[in-house]
């Protein structure tokens, strides 16, 4: 499977946003906006989708929704340009209608899953698991996710550490769905990040890594390698 460099944002306010963009978009295909609500998670970031409208990056944006009852919102985020939406299995009850909704307005879907959350809280959404096929393709099973983001220490914050055990869940993913595009966010380095790809991983999702080096395209790069 080919493997993804995502660099990963936090943002207070629009223009911060922007600025960040610019700075990774040379070099990548996606970047990952990180939104939090200050209830799912104790942060806020800039959380106003209705800002990207008239904004047309030279990138694909994904929105790592960390944010309570996200069937709520996806419509915003999807109208304004997303083009993938991550929401936390967490955070919502009818996680089916979030990717209902995604299906239906020709967005990607990721789930993402908590340290603390039993895998099986997804099984249900992947047991068409082999039949999930990477980036850009179409799901077969009605309400199967593009992707499954697994969080490798509790979200709300860049710049924390990765916890070792996350590779154990990553190997269980892996052996459970072969084709499954899996990712990993949090405390992504050039060593975590081979870790991760050897347990399974096949998308790197890398905040502080990337934004906070000195030479963007050569953080990328080393964790490329
Ligand atoms: C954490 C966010 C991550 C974070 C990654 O709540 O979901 O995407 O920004 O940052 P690093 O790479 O610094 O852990
Ligand atoms: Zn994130």
């Amino acid at each position: 499977m080919p493997i993804e460099i995502i660099p990963a944002i936090i943002a207070k306010n629009f223009t911060g946003l922007k600025e960040k963009i610019k700075k990774v978009e040379p070099y990548v295909k996606w970047v990952h906006i990180d939104v939090m609500d200050g209830n799912f998670v104790p942060n806020f970031t800039w959380n106003k989708p209705e800002e990207l409208k008239y904004y047309d990056p030279g990138v694909f944006l994904e929105a790592h929704l960390m944010i309570r009852e996200p069937e709520k919102y996806v419509e915003d985020w999807i109208e304004a340009g997303i083009k993938r939406i991550i929401f936390h299995i967490e955070a919502t009850s009818d996680p089916k209608r979030v990717i209902k909704i995604c299906r239906e307005r020709k967005v990607e879907v990721g789930v993402a899953i908590n340290p603390v959350t039993p895998l099986n809280a997804i099984e249900d959404l992947i047991k068409t698991g082999w039949a999930c096929p990477p980036f850009g393709k179409e799901p077969e099973g009605p309400y199967c996710p593009n992707m499954v983001l697994v969080m490798a220490n509790t979200p709300g914050f860049g710049g924390q550490e990765f916890k070792p055990e996350t590779l154990e869940r990553i190997k269980t993913l892996r052996g459970l769905y072969p084709h499954l595009t899996i990712g990993v966010d949090i405390g992504m380095n050039p060593k975590t990040a081979k870790q991760a790809v050897e347990a399974g991983a096949n998308v790197i999702v890398a905040g502080s890594y990337i934004l906070n080096s000195d030479d963007v395209e050569q953080a990328i790069e080393e964790l490329k390698k």
